[in-house]
């Protein structure tokens, strides 16, 4: 669709911006909805982030997404910022409310608790205990909307456990740093096991992971999304547990942001599932 003078203006802030999906994903709901409206990708350097940030009322934006490296210190770039943003520890999400102020958000554990539900009906964090492997900005998202949702208990599993007994504090709840060596261990009577690490990732070192003791019945997620199909996901599905991909969080985290700077709900469906698909097939 063309835009004219009167469309609404919003974007991506990443530095490098380049290999961001965010464009494609909101460029295809403003097309669908037949809004009149923009969403373009906004490469800042860390240094310029709090005044380029504070310049989007001006210029008109409607506010903004925060993606790598921006996402912690987005925290201190904005004006004002959510319980959601203060849980993850960082900002996703920049709405510039009437009165000019930015207001900021996680969406992340949204994003990953609304890709779970509408893959899997009947998913409850109360469940059973969910082991969680990673303990950066994604993993402490993800631990955060289990708690919030109810979790009773959560296994944190890092490489570096200094980084889990921290997250595993400043989250509270039943949150239990466990040793990396003992990662197969960990899978024990679990209900959901999510990678929140790096690790299977294409060019990244393989997830060296026994799924032997894993219910067959819990839940298995991986947050990468490249390749779509990870060696976690094939291995889980083919023991018959239910997996969810890594695609669904990317794209379920963009809703509330759409909503608020354009003014629609969007959907996540087949089409758009497909559209940024087919951008990350290509180099
Ligand atoms: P993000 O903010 O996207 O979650 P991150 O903060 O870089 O990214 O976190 C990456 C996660 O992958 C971390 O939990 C990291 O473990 P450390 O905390 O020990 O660094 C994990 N990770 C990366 N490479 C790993 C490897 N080779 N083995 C085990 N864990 C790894």
């Amino acid at each position: 669709m063309k835009i004219t003078g009167a469309a609404k203006l919003a974007g991506v802030v990443g530095w490098p911006v380049a290999h961001s999906r965010s464009p494609v994903l909101h460029g295809y709901w403003l097309e669908q909805y037949g809004i009149d409206g923009a969403y373009v990708p906004l490469a800042i350097d860390p240094i310029n982030l709090r005044r380029a940030l504070q310049t989007m009322p001006m210029l008109g934006f409607a506010g903004c997404n925060l993606t790598i490296p921006h996402k912690e210190e987005g925290l201190r770039a904005v004006d004002d910022y959510d319980a959601s943003a203060k849980r993850a520890g960082g900002v996703n999400t920049v709405v510039v409310l009437p009165n000019g102020h930015l207001m900021g958000s996680s969406t992340d554990g949204f994003g990953f608790l609304a890709a779970l539900r509408a893959q899997l009906t009947g998913f409850n964090a109360a469940n059973g205990p969910a082991v969680v492997l990673g303990a950066g900005g994604a993993a402490r998202a993800i631990v955060a909307a289990l708690l919030d949702e109810g979790a009773t208990e959560v296994r944190l599993v890092n490489r570096t456990p200094e980084r889990a007994s921290k997250l595993a504090k400043e989250l509270g709840g039943e949150v239990r740093g466990i040793k990396w060596e003992d990662r197969n261990q960990a899978l024990t009577g679990a209900a959901l096991l999510v990678n929140a690490t790096s690790l299977g990732m294409e060019g990244q070192p393989a997830l060296e992971l026994s799924l032997e003791a894993l219910p067959t019945d819990a839940i298995v997620n991986d947050i990468v999304y490249v390749p779509l199909e990870t060696n976690l996901l094939a291995a889980a599905r083919a023991r018959g547990n239910p997996c969810v991909d890594g695609l669904g969080m990317l794209l379920h985290q963009a809703r509330p942001g759409f909503e608020a700077w354009f003014g629609v709900k969007p959907e996540v469906t087949q089409g758009l599932r497909d559209a940024v698909l087919g951008t990350l097939t290509k180099p």
